[in-house]
């Protein structure tokens, strides 16, 4: 049994134990690991063959089995599980070999590890795994970042599992050390914001619109025919025709609103405060999970204040405004990401292709979606287009669906719906598209009160004023 994998993956959860068949099915041997007998044994009978897939709960076996230089997956919780698991599996290792993350680590962590670890000779990558455990099954979409020349060894394999877009592998390298973390976490706040958005149009139809489940999943499946096509769109429409199985209604209704997260859509709003890029769609995404968590409160303030009722509007033409605002909102959301990484590009020095990140999203991700195949586009024609608003073939989609989401979110705040994801998209919008802003204003309260100056529109140089005289 010695030397004679292609691929180990440490973790036999639902997305380890997945992963590891999917490359057993993409012809490649691969064995797993895990301290979990039952997960041992539940992927050793899945697989069939042992030898092509193959299991074992010691460390050593596991490291034996692999031929050189080790290509070594970690699919478990990020934090402290990681580190115990290099750990582990040090003592065993060659120079050469590669540890792979693939789960959600913070990127400021990989780059520690990718330090500690390269002292010692070895390998390792972040890389982004996203899809879910179909996903992982049928064809992610995988972001690795880490060392180019060792990339080489897991690129055949990557390549073969992964999700394809008419045939070209949803993975590519995307930069040195923690650039497939980053370019994940980015991701999961795209995810955040694109989420809310669709929540947000799903209160719209149902509160104004009086649209049905049976209705919302029909408008939802034949947005998903259109330009709006996605898997989020694609997931909502199924959602709306799932049946409870506890009760005689549909389920959607059933689900107590209250958002959880697990830090990603954070972590990509704090880092985007800290490099100074506004993300307010991302930002706002995050808020309204922790307004929704505050459910009690919720319930009680709701029975002090009268809010207004919604009042009845033209189904047909709501609900054509709805797809056109949505679409408005989705493209600005993505354009807040890409931004975020084109400045986390230059901070961190990850040399990140944005055209390269967006064609490898086209499938297999949580956020793909048809829009990205022309955001491919925008990157291939102009590699160092600051924001998406600025590339000539976004001008026309973005022109043609404002005025929808300006009508929305006119009465969302006129009836008392609360349309954070879309206002926010529309003030980003509007604020973006200022040539002039009031900030000057700003500077002059700063310039009267705290003597920090000013520049002027007229000529160069620092001023100051004695406001008060
Ligand atoms: C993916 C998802 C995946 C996970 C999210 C959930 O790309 O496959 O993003 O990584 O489902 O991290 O995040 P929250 O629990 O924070 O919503």
């Amino acid at each position: 049994m010695t030397d004679t994998y292609d691929f180990g993956l440490v973790g036999l959860g639902v997305m380890g134990r997945n992963f590891i068949l999917n490359v057993a099915d993409n012809d490649f041997t691969a064995f797993g690991n895990d301290l979990d007998t039952e997960k041992v044994n539940a992927l050793i009978q899945e697989g069939g063959d042992t030898s092509k897939v193959n299991a074992t709960t010691e460390v050593k076996t596991f490291v034996q089995a692999l031929t050189t230089p080790r290509k070594i997956m970690l699919l478990v919780p990020a934090g402290k599980v990681v580190d115990i698991v290099i750990e582990s599996l040090l003592p065993h290792l060659d120079q050469g070999d590669i540890i792979i993350d693939g789960g959600n680590s913070f990127f400021t962590d990989t780059d520690r590890r990718e330090a500690y670890l390269k002292e010692k000779g070895i390998n390792f990558f972040g890389a982004g795994v996203s899809g879910g455990a179909k996903g992982a099954r049928k064809g992610p979409s995988i972001m690795p970042g880490g060392s180019r020349e060792a990339y080489q060894h897991v690129k055949p394999i990557f390549e073969a599992v992964s999700a394809k877009y008419k045939g070209e592998p949803c993975v590519a390298y995307l930069g040195p050390k923690s650039a497939g973390n980053y370019v994940k976490m980015v991701h999961n706040g795209i995810e955040y914001g694109l989420m809310q958005l669709t929540s947000e149009i799903y209160d719209l139809l149902k509160k104004a619109g009086g649209l049905s489940n049976a209705e919302l999943h029909q408008t939802y499946s034949e947005w998903n025919q259109g330009r709006l096509q996605s898997f989020l769109v694609e997931i909502t429409s199924e959602i709306f025709e799932q049946k409870d199985d506890l009760g005689d209604g549909d389920l959607v209704d059933m689900i107590l609103d209250k958002a959880k997260q697990k830090g990603t859509g954070k972590w990509t709003s704090q880092n985007a405060m800290d490099l100074g890029i506004p993300i307010p769609t991302i930002d706002v995404a995050v808020s309204m999970r922790e307004i929704s968590a505050l459910k009690d409160e919720r319930v009680k303030a709701d029975a002090l204040y009268n809010r207004p009722t919604p009042k009845g509007v033209d189904k047909n033409d709501f609900t054509s405004k709805a797809e056109q605002a949505l679409y408005f909102a989705f493209i600005i959301t993505y354009a807040q990401g890409m931004h975020q990484l084109a400045d986390a590009s230059k901070e961190y020095g990850y040399e990140l292709e944005l055209g390269e990140i967006a064609k490898i999203w086209r499938a297999g991700c949580i956020i793909r979606a048809a829009l990205l195949a022309d955001i491919t586009d925008a990157y291939r024609e102009d590699k160092d287009l600051q924001n998406l608003l600025l590339s000539p073939s976004f001008v026309k989609k973005v022109q043609e669906t404002v005025d929808a989401a300006r009508e929305l979110v006119a009465y969302g705040a006129a009836n008392g719906i609360p349309l954070p994801g879309l206002s926010n998209a529309l003030t980003y919008f509007d604020a973006y598209t200022s040539s002039r802003l009031p900030l000057n204003l700003i500077q002059a309260q700063r310039d009267y009160f705290g003597s920090h100056t000013y520049e002027r529109v007229d000529r160069e140089g620092i001023f100051h004023t004695e406001w008060e005289e």
